[in-house]
C-alpha cells in the first residue's frame, strides 16, 4: 500500500534505520493464523546475526511496529518473541498505533460511543474481524450482540475488564456488563488464543515485554483496547509511553487526501517518529 511504503520510506530516511515492511497473507483468502506465521517467519528470518549484519542492522536497536490490525500483529509477534529464549533479548521497543488487542468484549465504552465512525464501523470492524477466523456469518452476528465467546471461556474476562482497567475520565456513565457465554453454536477456539488477540495474555507473559510506544486516538472504538492494555502493561511493571489525541480519528496516519486528515495523518506521523528518533 502506497501510504506504509512513504511511511516506511519516510522512517528510513529520518532515522537512517533499515525498514521491513511485511507482505502478510490477507483474510479472508488466508485465516487465522496465516497472517501471523508470516510476521513470525520474517522477523525470525530478519533477526538472525548473519542476516542483520549484511544489512549493518544494530541488533540492539530493533523496534517492531504496527498500526490498526498491523498494531494487532506486532503487539503478538513482541508477546510470542519475548516469550521465546531464542529471542527474548532482541526486541527492543514495540511501536502500536491504535491497534486492535481484543474481541473477547464487543461492548467496551469506546464501542457504544464511536460504534458509528468515523472511519471504522462496529460492525464493519466486527464483520472483518470474523473473517480472519471463518466466513461464517454468524460469527459477526453474535459478535454484535457480545454473545459469541464459548463457554469455558469466562476466566478470560478479567484480562478485558474495563471497569478494572479503563481510566476514570472514559468511564464516564458507562455501566459494566459481561459478554454472554454460549450462545454461539459453531465453536472458534482462535477466539481464546492469545495469537489471536494480545490482551488473552496474563499477566506473567506481559511483564517480559520491552519500552512500549501506544498512540491512541479518541475517535476510535478501538480506543479502550489500548486504555486496557497500557494499564495491564503498566501494572506489571512494563514501561509504556502513552500518546493520546484528542481530535485523532482511527487509521489516520495511513489517510492520503483531504487536507484536514492529511494534517492529522503528518501529525501522527511526525510524533511517532521523533519518539523513534528519541528512543531508539
Ligand atoms: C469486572 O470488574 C468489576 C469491578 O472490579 C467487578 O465487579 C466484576 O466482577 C468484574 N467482572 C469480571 C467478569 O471480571
Ligand atoms: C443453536 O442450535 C440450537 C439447537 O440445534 C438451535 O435451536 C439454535 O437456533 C441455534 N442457535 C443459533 C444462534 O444458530
Ligand atoms: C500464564 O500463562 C502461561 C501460558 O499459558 C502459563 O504457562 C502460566 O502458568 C500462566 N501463569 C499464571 C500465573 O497463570
Amino acid at each position: 500500500v502506497a501510504a506504509y511504503d512513504n511511511l516506511n520510506r519516510l522512517t528510513s530516511n529520518k532515522l537512517g534505520a533499515v525498514v521491513v515492511g511485511i507482505d502478510y497473507r490477507l483474510a479472508p483468502q488466508y485465516q487465522f493464523p496465516a497472517a501471523l506465521e508470516d510476521c513470525v517467519h520474517v522477523i525470525k528470518f530478519f533477526l538472525q546475526d548473519k542476516v542483520l549484519a549484511k544489512y549493518r542492522v544494530d541488533p540492539s536497536r530493533i523496534c517492531i511496529m504496527g498500526d490498526s490490525s498491523g498494531g494487532t500483529l506486532a503487539a503478538t509477534v513482541t508477546q510470542l518473541l519475548r516469550n521465546d529464549p531464542e529471542f527474548k533479548n532482541r526486541i527492543k521497543a514495540q511501536a502500536l498505533l491504535y491497534p486492535g488487542l481484543q474481541m473477547i468484549d464487543t461492548f467496551l465504552p469506546s464501542h457504544r460511543e464511536y460504534g458509528q465512525g468515523p472511519i471504522l464501523h462496529r460492525e464493519m470492524m466486527l464483520r472483518v474481524a470474523s473473517l480472519y477466523v471463518t466466513k461464517d456469518s454468524s460469527l459477526t452476528q453474535a459478535l454484535l450482540r457480545n454473545e459469541h465467546m464459548p463457554e469455558g471461556s469466562r476466566h478470560l474476562f478479567k484480562f478485558v475488564n474495563w471497569s478494572d482497567f479503563l481510566p476514570e475520565k472514559y468511564k464516564k456513565n458507562h455501566v459494566y456488563t459481561e459478554p454472554v457465554l454460549g450462545k454461539l453454536n459453531a465453536s472458534y477456539p482462535a477466539l481464546m488464543d492469545s495469537r489471536l488477540f494480545p490482551l488473552l495474555v496474563n499477566d506473567s507473559q506481559l511483564q517480559n515485554l520491552p519500552l512500549t510506544y501506544i498512540f491512541t486516538c479518541e475517535h476510535d472504538l478501538l480506543r479502550d483496547d489500548s486504555f486496557i492494555y497500557i494499564t495491564r502493561l503498566r501494572n506489571v511493571g512494563v514501561r509504556v509511553i502513552h500518546e493520546h489525541m484528542e481530535e485523532g480519528v482511527h487509521g489516520a496516519i495511513s489517510f492520503t487526501t483531504g487536507t484536514l486528515a492529511l494534517h492529522l495523518g503528518f501529525k501522527i506521523r511526525d510524533r511517532y517518529i521523533h519518539w523513534l528518533e528519541e528512543n531508539l
